[in-house]
């Protein structure tokens, strides 16, 4: 079969991985696919400067003209605008989409789903909430047929990573933020991590999968830990807690109404709780369902590698037709 010319948006963290992994993985991706998957250009903003396993020949700053050519858009290159008119061009020529931005699907992810639906083209966000931890999967699809309860969990790596580093290592709350950077943790605009605008979108996103009722980002209750202060962590240390940003969300009927509730603030959690026990990077999510019981799913959260396992696996998804 003809090989699927994918267009890459963003050569970034994610990005790079991405390409590289394509690469590495060109035979077993093909056979899962059922064809080829050609990179048919890596759209970036600074075409002169090298990115580690990204062919330079590929690189193009023709965002509009590499979309026009792709029979499969990965958008990987974060923020709202352009983002979502390339995606939104895309689906309306029925060409699927991959994309790890979860600031756009908490933001506009019903009304791209509309145009995805009814152009017949798939969205696929896996990579979007808690990287390469199969979330999106689990709640979406494989609980469709039960009742989830409740929604809880640590689902942003950089700011459970600096919590870790400043509680357990004793590291000054700036150098951590710093090594969160380095490790490709932080968003480009780092505020949205320490501010939790990050796990408030992902918690919105699984919250309208869960119930699939209509929830926003100015639903959250939200608080980061930028406030957090020395005294708050000896505290918590003295109490034998841990200070974890958790995020959350459950079904209410408060009001006589049936809506959901979400928040995202800083909890000091007993050290033998579940969460508790999540270090640096990793993401941790519990959800309660009816009929299944406690479900706990954990792994990276964040990272390149990480997330490009989940754009690969959305991209099979979309070369399925699925
Ligand atoms: P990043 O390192 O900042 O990379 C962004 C890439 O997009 C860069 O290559 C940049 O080009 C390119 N880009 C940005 N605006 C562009 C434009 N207008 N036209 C063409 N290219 C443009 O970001 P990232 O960490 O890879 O994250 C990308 C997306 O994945 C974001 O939505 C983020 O929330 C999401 N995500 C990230 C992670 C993670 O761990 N990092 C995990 C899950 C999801 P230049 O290189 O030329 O500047
Ligand atoms: N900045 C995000 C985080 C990247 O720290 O979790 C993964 O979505």
């Amino acid at each position: 079969p003809a090989a699927l010319r994918v267009a890459l948006l963003g050569a970034g963290t994610v990005g790079a991985s991405v390409a590289r992994l394509l690469g590495e993985r060109a035979e077993l991706l093909a056979a899962r696919a059922g064809r080829p998957l050609e990179l048919a250009g890596v759209a970036v903003r600074d075409t002169g400067r090298v990115r580690d396993g990204v062919d330079p020949a590929l690189l193009t700053d023709d965002v509009e003209g590499l979309v026009e050519r792709a029979d499969l858009v990965v958008e990987v290159m974060g923020g709202l605008e352009p983002a979502r008119g390339l995606i939104e061009r895309a689906l309306r020529r029925g060409v699927p989409v991959v994309t790890a931005n979860k600031q756009l699907i908490a933001q506009q992810g019903p009304q791209l789903q509309a145009v995805a639906d009814e152009h017949g083209a798939g969205l696929h966000y896996e990579a979007a909430v808690m990287a390469a931890v199969p979330v999106m999967a689990v709640v979406g699809e494989s609980l469709a047929g039960d009742e989830i309860a409740s929604i809880s969990g640590i689902v942003n790596g950089s700011t459970n990573y600096v919590l870790d580093l400043v509680a357990r290592k004793g590291v000054p709350f700036e150098e951590a933020v710093r090594q969160a950077g380095e490790l490709g943790y932080l968003e480009a605009d780092p505020t949205e991590d320490l501010e939790g605008l990050d796990a408030a979108a992902k918690i919105v996103i699984l919250a309208r999968t869960a119930w699939d009722l209509p929830v926003s980002m100015e639903d959250v209750q939200r608080q980061g830990i930028t406030g957090l202060t020395d005294a708050d962590f000896e505290q918590a240390a003295a109490h034998g807690s841990v200070i974890k940003l958790v995020a959350s969300a459950w079904r209410s009927a408060a009001g006589g109404g049936d809506r959901v509730e979400v928040a995202v603030r800083p909890v000091a959690l007993p050290q033998d709780d579940p969460l508790a026990q999540a270090r640096e990077g990793t993401n941790v999510l519990i959800v309660e369902a009816r009929s299944a019981g406690s479900l706990r799913l954990q792994g990276a959260g964040a990272g390149g590698d990480a997330t490009a396992s989940a754009v690969l696996g959305d991209i099979v998804r979309a070369a399925r037709g699925r």
